[in-house]
């Protein structure tokens, strides 16, 4: 089965009529661009949805949070990420949230859109910031624990910020790992050592299913090669906290040298969502320097069936109440074993795309049109999940902090979870197409009377009951 992605945007896609051939392959701006009926309709809707709430939260806890990232070795083996860190107190700028116009490209290939939408996101996002410090220095004087974060299908390195923030806040080191299995929406590397002094980038973009390609070996080999990469990872900044020179190929102001002595070494995560919670139960599996593990709404399929017995780490499954179904709440449960400590909490209301920053990035509207947003809100959403992670990290990192005051999260006692599941896995396979199509039905549904709305009666837009509605 298909992931259950942002199935909404196929049908707002096809809900808008594709008004031009897919064109992927050669993406240059088209002259009559503006003059297109199917542009302007996306450009009511965008307007529109800047009426909402459209900020990516700053982190909540008590330290400011820097932002870098960083690249070694150039190629396309090397590691690539984004490290959220506490930072020293100053005003520098924010960062740039999605830093290159070809991710946008990558993203409307995964929504397996028109290339032109993603000209048009990049056109609205292009600019926008994350409420953390640009190459900010280091704040000293702490050994921080480490979390590895891996980004889900279609994802990269850029758009988890509200939780890297979140997390850095309370005195967390986060690198988010962008993955070069052809699982994220774009990335680059180099060439060559001098192709990467004159930054000439080489794209790499998603790789999709071949016609009557299997998913299952291509989802497998793309975990496997994900969790050396968490680990490839982990290996990098624990030489740079050793003090052994790397240096980023990227060359930022941001000081390498000053992560020397700054990692407890003993506190090492990970962390993910979606294909990336996939990653972590495969990376815990491997890598026995990771010492426990939080997977956000895991999407299980990728990872194949010796896995589920080699995780002896502990592990938190923390789901959303719209994305899961029986075949992979019951892979889940094949983690359960004896003596082996397993946690799993659903969040009332929410969605799959809860967990990224496309949440924060839209209106209300728009997140109700591409399921960003669930009926819960959103900053209420990550906020139970960033809580009951940290209570989690702090019981099995060993963590001298208070985040145990959120201890009764891990247990799902809060009026807004559900302590374990709300999917009965008892008649899976009936259910499972059944409740796949009854979705799309009825976000296709949603969507295209949103739309009529909207273009009818753009400025009563707000009173679109149907995007409020859960069923
Ligand atoms: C950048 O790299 C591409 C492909 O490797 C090459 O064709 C192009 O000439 C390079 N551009 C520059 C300015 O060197
Ligand atoms: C931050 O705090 C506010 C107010 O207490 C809360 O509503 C929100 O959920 C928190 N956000 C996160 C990401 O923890
Ligand atoms: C789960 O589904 C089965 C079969 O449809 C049903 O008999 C059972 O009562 C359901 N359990 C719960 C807890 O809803």
């Amino acid at each position: 089965m298909l992931p259950p992605k942002m199935h909404v945007l196929f049908c707002f896609c096809s809900c808008l009529a594709l008004a031009q051939p897919f064109d992927w392959q050669d993406p240059k701006p088209v002259a009559h661009m503006k003059s297109s009926a199917w542009v302007s309709k996306i450009q009511a809707l965008m307007a529109a949805a800047g009426f909402g709430q459209t900020k990516i939260p700053r982190g909540n806890g008590s330290y400011s949070v820097g932002c870098t990232d960083l690249m070694f070795d150039y190629t396309q083996k090397g590691t690539f990420l984004r490290l959220y860190y506490p930072s020293q107190d100053g005003d520098p700028s924010d960062t740039l949230w999605i830093p290159d116009k070809e991710y946008f490209w990558g993203l409307s290939k995964f929504l397996g859109t028109h290339w032109l939408l993603g000209k048009i996101l990049s056109l609205f996002f292009g600019s926008m910031t994350t409420p953390a410090a640009w190459n900010s220095p280091l704040r000293t004087g702490e050994k921080y624990p480490l979390i590895i974060f891996s980004h889900g299908l279609g994802a990269f390195r850029t758009i988890y910020s509200a939780i890297g923030t979140d997390l850095a806040s309370y005195g967390f080191i986060v690198a988010a790992v962008e993955h070069r299995d052809g699982s994220a929406s774009a990335t680059y590397f180099f060439k060559d050592q001098s192709a990467a002094e004159i930054r000439n980038k080489t794209w790499l973009y998603l790789r999709t299913l071949g016609k009557g390609e299997e998913e299952f070996p291509l989802r497998n080999e793309q975990v496997r090669q994900r969790a050396e990469e968490c680990s490839q990872a982990l290996s990098m900044i624990l030489d740079m906290d050793r003090g052994k020179s790397v240096k980023n190929v990227l060359d930022l102001e941001f000081d390498v040298e000053q992560l020397k002595d700054s990692i407890d070494r003993d506190k090492i995560a990970v962390m993910g969502h979606s294909f990336g919670g996939a990653t972590v139960l495969q990376t815990l599996s491997e890598d026995q320097r990771f010492r426990c593990g939080i997977a956000l709404d895991a999407w299980m399929f990728p990872v194949g069936d010796e896995v589920y017995s080699r995780i002896p780490q502990p592990l938190f499954f923390i789901n959303s109440e719209h994305f899961q179904y029986p075949s992979n709440i019951l892979r889940m449960k094949k983690c359960y074993s004896p003596g082996r400590e397993r946690k799993m909490i659903t969040i009332r209301g929410s969605v799959h795309q809860n967990f990224v920053d496309f949440t924060f990035a839209t209106g209300k509207i728009m997140g109700c049109l591409f399921t960003l947003k669930g009926e819960i809100d959103s900053n209420v959403a990550l906020g139970l999940s960033n809580r009951a992670s940290l209570a989690f990290l702090q019981k099995y990192l060993g963590l001298q902090k208070d985040f145990n005051q959120w201890d009764a999260l891990i247990e799902g006692k809060d009026d807004s979870l559900i302590p374990g599941t709300n999917i009965n896995t008892t008649d899976h396979h009936k259910q499972n197409l059944k409740s796949f199509l009854k979705i799309l039905l009825k976000n296709c549904l949603k969507v295209c009377v949103c739309d009529f709305n909207a273009l009818s009666q753009i400025t009563h837009i707000k009173k679109c009951r149907l995007c409020h509605s859960s069923d």
